[in-house]
């Protein structure tokens, strides 16, 4: 589909000429726009700089912009209240990097955790279960369910992460670099991991921030390129392996090479 031919009911997330400056007289994001559509996989990359993080803290209402506006599935968030910030967040999944777990709960109690924060109607038994359902799906055994995170090796980390993320059933999952500093293996299997679940979940909606570009245009339906607080191109991988523009190509040609080895 053409990316102007989207429409306002296929959105998950938009943004609308997002300005945001931390000093005067620099700005780290320039007027962004973004259309972020629902059940997709949408890999923002860019150096390091970007603003990747500081866009993602405008979707989840953390920051808010100066001028422009964050919409989420059709509801603008800027002049949502504490109450209404969190009901948002409810319907967010999210994959930090180090999968930040609490060292001191097992890998259960982490996933737990989410569901007897918001879901108070349910009892202790009930949680268990769900949580337990989750580490199936991401495919952790049981025999790991009761370990602490550091009794775990860095893969089935994120998969105790990537649980506690689908604890509370989210409409949008977002995944901050999720490969970043793991071997080539253990990203293969974390790249794949996040293909199951998106196929998994119907209607899904994915983002991931990640520097990995070979694993950006293999996982991608759509890429967006962020460069000096605005978004150089977007569109499915073809767009940018068609791209005329010198700075696109160059990235291109870095995945292609990366292809060759
Ligand atoms: N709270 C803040 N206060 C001041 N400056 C900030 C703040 N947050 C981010 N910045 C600045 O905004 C710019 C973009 O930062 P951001 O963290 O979004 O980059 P990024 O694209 O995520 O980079 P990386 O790939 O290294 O994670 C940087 O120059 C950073 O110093
Ligand atoms: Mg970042």
């Amino acid at each position: 589909m053409n990316a102007k031919m989207i429409s306002e009911s296929d959105l998950a997330i938009e943004l609308k000429g997002v300005r945001k400056s931390f000093a005067p007289g620099t700005e780290t994001l320039k007027g962004l726009d973004l259309k972020i559509q629902k059940g997709k996989v949408t890999v923002i990359i860019g150096f390091s700089g970007a603003g990747k993080s500081v866009m993602l803290k405008h979707i989840l209402g953390l920051l808010h912009p100066d001028h422009g506006a964050v919409t989420v599935f059709g509801k603008d968030i800027s002049h949502l209240n504490e109450h209404g910030l969190n009901e948002l967040r409810k319907r967010f999944g999210m994959l930090f990097q180090s999968a930040a777990l609490f060292d001191d709960m097992t890998a259960i109690e982490n996933v737990s955790f989410p569901i007897l924060e918001f879901k108070r109607d349910l009892d202790k038994n009930q949680v268990l279960g769900v949580a337990r359902e989750k580490l199936e799906v991401v495919g952790l055994g049981v025999e790991h369910h009761q370990k602490f995170p550091s009794e775990l090796s860095g893969g089935m980390r994120k998969r105790v992460g990537l649980a506690r993320a689908l604890a509370l059933e989210p409409d949008i999952l977002l995944y901050d670099e999720p490969t970043t500093g793991l071997d080539p293996i253990m990203s293969e299997m974390v790249d794949n991991l996040i293909l199951e679940t998106h196929k998994h979940r119907e209607g899904l909606t994915t983002v991931i921030i990640s520097h990995d570009l070979p694993a950006a245009f293999r996982l991608g339906d759509n890429i967006a390129m962020l460069d000096s607080g605005k978004i150089r191109l977007f569109g499915p991988p073809e767009e940018f392996f068609k791209s005329q523009d010198p700075f696109i190509q160059k990235f291109v040609s870095k995945v292609k090479e990366s292809k060759r080895q």
